[in-house]
């Protein structure tokens, strides 16, 4: 346990630094020496010097043999794992690298349909069909939850040519699935158990949160420890586990999906982000679900809001919850999540992670003061009492959710396909070949292949007249959209 709190990788970059070598290689602002003197002044001296490059004695993310190599190993003994990857394209990448791992052209994945648009990218570059998993739905907050063990099982019945499994582990709300038991039910069938981990790098670190990836024998895990684990914003890790999936395999896909300018700040901070979740990462966690406890409980003496706890966990697609979510509902005050978020930067200079049509999404971790804590609560007691009258003339509680479209062509087909742009009003029926999300959460309306629904165009309507960030078509006001193209009848 001690060498965990070593960090090889820092500390040989500071070493590095300080003996001030003179540097004809690139970046070429040469320790800030030869770049805009403002931006160097905000950033600082420091930053700059450790911002290098894969020379000898630094080693190569792409061939890992030195302190990348050792900060690696580090990691994984941290995180339970066998091996862990370094990714500087966030989560997105590492989920790409573990998708294209293991899913050749053809190959069948079972996926949730609820998932991150990087998992469907990942689908159309590697050419795999994805069979959907309908996740169980949250009428309340109009949110997905994870997926059930049992529809794994039928599912693994009729599509026993299944080549991977791909969960989500925490949601972005905190909730769990029973991650073991689908795991035992894919293993059974030697199929690989992926997951996307993203909102996870913190749960293996204390029993009270959901298991963990690893924890619960899974193959490959794609986590951000820039979201919840200290490190950087865009530094991500790739876990694996056991013998299914080769690690030589993962880092020769990783390696083709990485730039090869890795950068030293991003792998440096996922060095010291592991230090920090391994040595103090069960005390840090402890007093970080306290204070969001203690905030949920006050959150929840509002009058119309209401924050998500415990009681949501109702069912083998919600098992387990991160407590350190806050997903506040804030439909029975008659305005949206969305307008909540702008009221509370306005009046109270507060910025929260999410925003939907009936939500809004605030995560606390252990950089949160109880007073901001405080806050927040004192800010939305004033919001309740701004819109205490609005509340009270019978608002419509009811959620509106996207529904899951019929997929007519593989994504991959779809993306390839011969297309045309005609108006997204009128396009229900047509199969889209483009991909439209409200981004955060990032998880598709609709995916290229998909059957267009009048529900869902009314859906994406609704989140457009809100103002929620509605994203991934080319037309970003989604007046058009591009479908595959009819042949027409030859006659
Ligand atoms: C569920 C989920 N998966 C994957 C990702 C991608 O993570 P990253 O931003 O690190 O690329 C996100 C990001 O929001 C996410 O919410």
């Amino acid at each position: 346990m001690v060498h965990q709190f070593e960090t090889p990788l820092f500390t040989a970059l500071k070493k590095h630094a300080e003996k001030n070598p003179i540097q004809f290689h690139i970046p070429g602002h040469k320790k800030g020496n030869g770049m805009d003197p403002e931006f160097r002044e905000f950033i600082g001296e420091n930053a700059l010097s450790i911002d290098l490059i894969n020379i000898a004695p630094l080693d190569d993310l792409h061939l890992p043999k030195g302190i990348i190599k050792q900060s690696q190993e580090l990691a994984a003994e941290a995180f339970g794992a066998d091996y862990t990857f370094f990714s500087v394209q966030g989560t997105s990448g590492a989920i790409m690298a573990m998708i294209m791992s293991v899913c050749e052209p053809g190959d069948k994945i079972l996926v949730p349909r609820n998932v991150h648009k990087s998992i469907m990218s990942a689908i159309v570059f590697s050419g795999a069909v994805p069979i959907f998993i309908h996740p169980e739905v949250d009428a309340h907050f109009g949110i997905s939850h994870g997926i059930t063990p049992d529809l794994i099982e039928r599912a693994l019945v009729l599509h026993p040519d299944t080549k991977a499994v791909l969960v989500i582990n925490p949601t972005y709300y905190g909730v769990s699935g029973d991650l073991r038991k689908i795991v035992k039910i894919a293993h059974s069938r030697n199929i690989p158990v992926l997951v996307d981990e993203a909102h996870g790098a913190h749960i293996h670190f204390h029993q009270e949160l959901p298991l963990s990836a690893m924890e619960a024998g899974a193959d490959l895990a794609a986590t951000s420890v820039h979201k919840l684990g200290g490190s950087l914003t865009q530094s991500s890790i790739l876990n694996l586990r056991g013998n299914i999936v080769s690690s030589k395999r993962v880092q020769s896909v990783l390696s083709m999906l990485t730039t090869t300018s890795t950068s030293y700040l991003l792998l440096a901070s996922l060095d010291v982000a592991r230090k920090s979740l391994a040595t103090e990462g069960q005390a840090l966690l402890e007093d970080t679900i306290r204070k969001a406890e203690k905030t949920r409980s006050k959150i929840n003496q509002i009058d119309h809001i209401y924050c998500m706890g415990r009681e949501v966990l109702e069912s083998s697609a919600a098992v387990a919850m991160d407590p350190t979510k806050l997903l506040i509902s804030v439909k029975e005050l008659g305005i949206t999540g969305y307008e909540v978020e702008k009221w509370l930067r306005n009046k109270f200079n507060i910025e929260v992670e999410l925003s939907d049509l009936y939500n809004i999404l605030c995560i606390v971790t252990a950089g949160d003061s109880e007073e901001d804590l405080m806050t927040l609560v004192q800010a939305l007691s004033q919001l309740s009492r701004e819109y205490k009258n609005q509340a009270d003339e019978n608002v419509d509680s009811s959620v509106l959710l996207p529904e899951i479209p019929l997929l007519a062509l593989t994504p991959r087909d779809a993306f390839y396909e011969k297309t045309e742009v005609i108006s997204f009003e009128q396009s229900a029926g047509r199969i889209i070949a483009e991909f439209v999300m409200v981004y955060p959460p990032g998880i598709p309306i609709f995916i290229p292949g998909e059957i267009i629904t009048e529900d869902n165009i009314l859906y994406t309507r609704k989140n457009i007249e809100a103002g929620l960030p509605v994203q991934g078509a080319e037309d970003d006001e989604l007046n058009t959209i591009r479908v595959i193209k009819e042949h027409s009848i030859i006659k």
